[in-house]
């Protein structure tokens, strides 16, 4: 650690943890070196569960990012491209169980950073940890194939590493996209420089610093954190970065989209979704709506795959609004630390946007059954709270109903058939997981088929982490696939060599 990252030498406990376990700065890594910007400049990252400082962090400009990315084009070069695909693996697996033997210190950083209830954090932890497992395994196994052309060629492809990765990512699941993104791009051969959002930075400098302690050479991962418009734009628009992958909002994936476009720079988007949980009258209407309402609260609705649009069968529809009005009462809130059902929203701006969309919904005749409001508990005025929040009476073509509003908000729509139902499934821009609830297997695999969506679960919805499940958009939810080999597969090309014999 360098002498400006120091420990803090007062016990204040300022976030429900001694202040001391906070770190003081948080620097950029460039090269293997922890390092303040060029410019000397910080930025607070926040609590969104009472508004404090966590900590100052570095903030990475277009100086700061073009030293990331010559430092991971040399370590790439010279270092990470001569080591074979099963030391790529032992290193990730180290990275592993590092992670894991730090799970309680990064569970907390992540709660603290993100406003999340400590017990998600936790999965989020293990889940981060199982990429690194997954793809450690995964790294001797990007096999080619041989092509029977005729008796008098041999064919066959390579798998290659891209070289340079760029990989930005938001500020919802820090942990777990850093185990999605980076361990697949690691174990595939490929350097990294990886921009974490602004709102929540600590825990991606985090796992930077542990994998180098388990031995990833100097280089191969860097990380700067920092603004989107600065440092996150001079990356997009990098010319030397080969590979980029993008989690966010559209509007950002489009400038993102843009700035590759101009050097033909391939990109994977993931940009989120108003995913559908499809509940006919025939389905276990417990499990359904239960796993209904944890899916809208988990991370307090800022997740890309949350199922926002719960669209049930009529005859079913008044006892679906109940349950989830009684659900929604029983809901606890608070700080994360304190591990409520629901946490705060990530900043200030967000719970700006999700009021602005249930007021929007209020004008455009939606019926709010419940929530709605910020809390008036006044232990939590200082948090960016919101409550548990659900309309009914909501027609398709409403922006509540059809555009991502990331946070605790439901939204009710009947429908009579399979048509009507797979009608308004369709019905968004998006297309990324869609829940399919019915004891109707025929039924289920039907709509398997006709959903545009990237992932159909049937009487389910989240599988753990999906870690092994190939994850990504149809239509405006973006396009490539993470998780999985197909997430590995990612962050390859594919060359195909012919030889005359
Ligand atoms: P954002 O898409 O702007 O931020 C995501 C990442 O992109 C961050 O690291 C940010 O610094 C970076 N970024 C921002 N502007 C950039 C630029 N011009 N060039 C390159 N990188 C840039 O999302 P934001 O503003 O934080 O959230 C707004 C909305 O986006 C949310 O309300 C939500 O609807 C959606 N969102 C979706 C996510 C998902 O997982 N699908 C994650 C985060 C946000
Ligand atoms: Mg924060």
């Amino acid at each position: 650690m360098s002498e400006w990252v120091m420990e803090r030498t007062t016990d204040d406990d300022i976030h429900g943890v001694p202040a001391a376990r906070l770190p003081k700065w948080v620097p950029l890594i460039i090269d293997g070196r922890e390092m303040p910007a060029a410019s000397g400049e910080t930025f607070p990252t926040v609590n969104p569960a009472n508004g404090r400082v966590l900590a100052p962090v570095a903030r990475a400009q277009a100086v700061d990012v073009d030293r990331a990315v010559e430092a991971a084009r040399r370590a790439y070069e010279s270092v990470w491209s001569r080591v074979s695909p099963a030391e790529r693996g032992r290193i990730l697996a180290r990275i592993a169980d590092a992670i894991t033997a730090k799970s309680e210190e990064l569970a907390v950083l992540e709660t603290l950073d993100t406003g999340k209830p400590i017990s998600q954090a936790r999965v989020d932890v293990r889940v981060a940890a199982r990429y690194f497992e997954y793809y450690a395994g995964a790294a001797d196994k990007a096999f080619g194939h041989t092509i029977p052309l005729d008796n008098d060629h041999l064919v066959y492809t390579l798998r290659e590493p891209w070289g340079v990765c760029g990989i930005i990512i938001p500020w919802n699941y820090p942990l777990q996209m850093v185990g999605r993104c980076v361990g697949a791009a690691l174990a595939a051969g490929n350097a990294v420089v990886l921009k974490p959002a602004e709102q929540a930075p600590l825990t991606a400098v985090e796992v930077a610093r542990i994998a180098l302690e388990c031995g990833l050479p100097p280089g191969v991962l860097n990380v700067v954190p920092g603004f989107g418009p600065e440092a996150g734009a001079h990356l997009a628009g990098h010319p030397g970065i080969d590979h980029l992958s993008f989690t966010g909002s559209v509007a950002t994936g489009t400038f993102v989209m843009q700035a590759a476009a101009r050097r033909i720079t391939p990109v994977t988007l993931e940009l989120g979704g108003k995913s559908p949980q499809i509940v006919f009258a025939d389905a276990d209407l417990e499990q359904a709506l239960a796993t209904t309402v944890r899916a809208i609260l988990q991370n307090a609705g800022q997740t890309c795959s949350a199922g926002s649009r719960l669209l049930v069968q009529r005859s079913v529809h008044d006892e679906a609004v109940l349950y989830i009005r009684d659900a929604f009462a029983r809901v606890r809130i608070g700080p994360g630390l304190e591990d409520p059902d629901l946490g705060p929203l990530v900043t200030e701006e967000q719970r700006t946007r999700v009021v602005r969309y249930v007021e929007g919904a209020r004008q455009a005749g939606a019926t709010l059954v419940c929530g709605g409001t910020i809390p008036d508990d006044p232990t939590l005025a200082r948090g960016y709270f919101f409550a548990p929040t659900l309309f009914t009476g909501v027609a398709p073509g409403m922006a509540v109903a059809c555009e991502e509003v990331f946070g605790p908000v439901l939204v009710v729509l009947p429908f009579d058939d399979e048509e009507e139902a797979v009608e308004l499934a369709n019905g968004t821009d998006y297309g990324l997981v869609a829940g399919v609830w019915t004891k109707d297997a025929g039924r289920a695999h039907r709509l398997a088929r006709r959903l545009l969506a990237g992932q159909v679960f049937i009487n389910a919805y989240g599988a753990g982490g999906g870690v092994e499940l190939p994850f990504g958009g149809y239509k405006r939810s973006g396009f490539g696939r993470e998780k999985g080999m197909e997430g590995l597969l990612s962050y390859t090309q594919l060359k195909t060599v012919t030889l005359r014999m």
